[in-house]
């Protein structure tokens, strides 16, 4: 079957108003094998009609199948290590203090494109080694992603070795279970502190409160966005932070290049972008 230009860029327009997902021209084939299998699995004959079916007969179902099938969801357990350690070590202990002056006993973290959870789970993991007594302490991490699929499998927290291939030893014995030689899931004191849940960030403005998060991590996601959604998803994120939240985006991504609503730090090895 084939595309055409007007077709692509249809589909292509369609995707980036609802999700703010980009596809340049040179992903035209990969588009295209993901929106044959949805005219097959619909019983369609051509692009032309599931252009139709997107924009007229559609009510959100196929267009959630379609994301479904066209996100990235590449991650793993303590991706991006320098990162987290920066977080951990340094921005971490910086919000303990100004809680322990405030006397408050709350941490707010949202993962935002969560996809399967190791992310959400990573940070949970970290505050029970950070925290002197997490059980005193009210931690609530929101992780939340635009593709239902990936969702079921981050809320049943089993993972192939694979996604652990950067957790050490000793903390693959205290925060997971083996399921069989290949899998393991992870703890329920960590899954309790998740809560998934599904949504659009470009729509999240009215699902989160506002000056709200200690943290928020949103990385490997604006990567698939165009320039003017980047910048309304990094406007909702600043609304969303209390004063002195950190927010932690992908190594190729820069918040700086963006917009400059976040103060940029340099931590021992590491620059963070804080709300000040
Ligand atoms: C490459 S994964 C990154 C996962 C994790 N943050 C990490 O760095 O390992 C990107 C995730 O962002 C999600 N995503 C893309 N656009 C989104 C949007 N508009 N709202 C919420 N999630 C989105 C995708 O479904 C995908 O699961």
């Amino acid at each position: 079957m084939d595309i055409n230009t007007r077709q692509f860029q249809q589909i292509r327009d369609l995707i980036n108003k609802k999700s703010g997902i980009f596809f340049e021209e040179k992903k035209v084939y990969f588009l295209k094998r993901r929106i044959e299998e949805r005219i097959k699995q619909n019983g369609l004959s051509d692009m032309d009609e599931y252009i139709s079916f997107l924009k007229y007969g559609d009510d959100g179902n196929e267009f959630q199948k379609l994301i479904d099938e066209i996100t990235i969801n590449e991650t793993y357990f303590f991706r991006e290590f320098e990162q987290l350690k920066a977080f951990a070590e340094e921005c971490l202990p910086e919000i303990l203090e100004i809680k322990k002056k405030r006397k408050e006993k709350s941490i707010n973290v949202w993962s935002a494109g969560c996809s399967t959870g190791e992310e959400p789970y990573t940070i949970a993991i970290i505050l029970n080694e950070m925290l002197e007594n997490i059980v005193l302490w009210d931690v609530f991490i929101l992780a939340t992603d635009i593709n239902k699929r990936v969702l079921e499998i981050a809320k049943k927290g089993v993972y192939e070795s694979r996604s652990l291939k950067q957790v050490a030893g000793p903390y693959i014995s205290k925060y997971f279970t083996p399921v069989d030689e290949e899998k393991y899931k992870i703890n329920d004191a960590s899954k309790m502190l998740v809560s998934f849940k599904h949504g659009d960030i470009l729509e999240s403005d009215a699902m989160v409160p506002d000056n709200f998060y200690d943290f928020i991590f949103c990385r490997n996601v604006l990567i698939y966005f165009d320039e003017v959604s980047r910048k309304q998803a990094l406007e909702i994120f600043h609304k969303k932070l209390k004063y002195n939240g950190f927010i932690f985006l992908g190594h190729s991504e820069s918040v700086g290049r963006i917009t400059d609503s976040f103060t940029c730090r340099k931590m021992k090895n590491y620059y963070v972008y804080q709300k000040l």
